[in-house]
């Protein structure tokens, strides 16, 4: 029978090295804030309950915890405050007073953002009720770190930090991640053994290691490899390597699934700005993805369809062989963006919230669709607005033409129907409706309906004033 798991999150620290007035757990990576991944470490390991120990930026820290795990997290949440910070001995103190007894405790660090739950995993299975087990790795430069101190045999004797560590102490490669698994029960005892006589005058968690052999409790190291899961966030260019790091496991991912990536190195998967989700993108066979694209928030990507160079796309579904030419910005935000099969959009497009084009529309340079659908075969190809529209089949919609959407108080919804053709510079002054297969003249400021079949010319009359002069410029004072 395994006990029930329960994890402190360590997030109490300062991280004075980040120079950043966002608390460092709070920093993002891949959009997500450092605590919200080691969050959904938890969920993963279905804890029992974590409680996250804050105190630098308490509140802000407090805030997001109750953002990063949502009801359906499946742990109970709590906090504790750490005032002052007077080490990770101290912080587990505060910590341990919310946990049953009954318990495997996990200790992590709200900065350590990119372990791997199987990882955790097999760290919990090496520990038990009678076992801790630590989380090492071996670093060819293991400078800053508490070192592993094994005795004749190999057994984990110790972990000495490096600043009280001597010559020969600081010469061992293997290092504590910060990552341990303790039964409760003895946990709580060695605790209050803790002391700082050390060079820090810190109360040290490592320090328990040692007052476990002496227990005849066994350490079992669970040493892994791969330093990336267990490296922590301290300064920007930290945050930036593990940005870079995390965004090529992801691209490596994508690429085993198939999907062709220009340049792996250039490429960037993220949580939606609004929150949520870590960000998904899932890809049918054959996707081509060009150089500098981000995606974010939920997108899906269907058979065979490109996307050029430095697009921006979030919370949209592309439709099978369409093509998203370069600098396409497309952003469904809560309401998302469907783009048809075979559809061409772009470059320099815009797609906004409610965008529903169907199949082989097309968008061309400096388009903005909002809250409008586009049927088959649709087209705005230069320098136009659509928002509120209802735009039919075929139709074709000319430069300059904007739907005047807006009075100031209230939206109004364009409808144009099947085969119309709008042309240049076109004002539509919702709300109205052109009846289909009509025309509209270029230059035509339009605010009534058009049946269906005419050809609608409403240009102002053109007025000179023959030897006007600009007034002079008034002397100041
Ligand atoms: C700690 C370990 C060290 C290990 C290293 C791995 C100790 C004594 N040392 O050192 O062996 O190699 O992590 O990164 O544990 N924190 C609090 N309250 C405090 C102090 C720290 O909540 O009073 C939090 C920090 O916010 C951070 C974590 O604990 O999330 C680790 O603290 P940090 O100061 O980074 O520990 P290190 O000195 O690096
Ligand atoms: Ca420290």
């Amino acid at each position: 029978m395994t006990a029930p798991l329960d994890i402190i999150i360590m997030a109490a620290g300062r991280g004075t090295r980040m120079k950043s007035r966002t608390p460092k757990v709070l920093q993002r990576l891949a959009g997500r804030p450092l605590l919200h991944h080691v969050l959904d470490q938890a969920v993963r390991l279905q804890a029992r309950r974590v409680v996250v120990v804050t105190g630098h930026a308490a509140i802000e820290v407090e805030a997001a915890c109750a953002s990063g795990a949502g009801a359906g997290a499946g742990f109970d949440l709590q906090t504790v405050r750490q005032e002052p910070q007077l080490g990770t001995g101290h912080a587990v103190q505060q910590a341990v007073p919310l946990l049953a007894g009954d318990g495997l405790v996990l200790v992590l660090s709200g900065d350590v953002p990119l372990t791997q739950a199987d990882t955790l995993a097999a760290l919990v299975a090496a520990a038990g009720a009678d076992r801790m087990a630590l989380l090492t790795v071996q670093l060819p430069d293991p400078t800053g770190y508490g070192r592993i101190v094994r005795g004749e045999g190999g057994a984990v004797q110790r972990i000495v930090e490096h600043k009280d560590a001597s010559d020969a102490q600081r010469a061992i490669g293997e290092i504590y991640s910060g990552i341990m698994a303790v039964p409760a029960r003895r946990l709580q005892g060695w605790l209050e053994r803790l002391a700082n006589d050390n060079a820090q005058g810190e109360y040290y968690l490592t320090d328990i290691v040692a007052m476990a052999v002496a227990d005849g409790v066994p350490v079992a190291a669970h040493c892994i490899d791969d330093a990336l899961q267990v490296a922590g966030v301290n300064s920007p260019a930290q945050l930036a390597e593990l940005e870079r790091a995390h965004q090529l496991r992801q691209a490596a991912r994508l690429m085993e699934q198939g999907v062709r990536l220009a340049d792996p190195a250039r490429f960037d998967l993220r949580q939606d700005v609004r929150g949520g989700a870590p960000g998904q993108l899932d890809c049918g066979q054959d996707v081509e993805i060009d150089v500098g694209c981000i995606f974010s928030g939920r997108v899906q990507i269907g058979e065979g369809a490109r996307i050029g160079a430095y697009c921006h796309i979030a919370n949209a579904r592309v439709g099978a062989g369409a093509v998203i030419h370069p600098y396409t910005h497309i952003d469904g935000e809560t309401v998302g963006v469907e783009v048809g099969e075979g559809a061409l959009i772009g470059p320099f497009a815009r797609l906004r919230p409610g965008a529903q084009l169907g199949r082989e529309v097309h968008i061309g340079n400096f388009v903005e669709v909002k809250n409008s659908t586009l049927a088959d075969g649709a087209k705005a190809n230069h320098l136009a607005y659509l928002g509120d529209a209802t735009v039919g089949e075929r139709v074709n919609y000319g430069a300059g033409s904007i739907t005047a959407n807006y009075d100031g108080a209230h939206k109004h919804r364009t409808v144009i129907e099947a085969d119309v053709h709008v042309g240049s510079n076109c004002v539509l002054v919702a709300p109205l409706t052109l009846g289909a297969g009509g025309t509209v003249g270029g230059g035509s400021t339009v605010t009534k309906s058009t049946p269906p079949g005419a050809l609608t010319v409403a240009r102002g009359k053109q007025v000179s004033l023959a030897g006007w002069q600009r007034p002079a410029k008034q002397p100041k004072g």
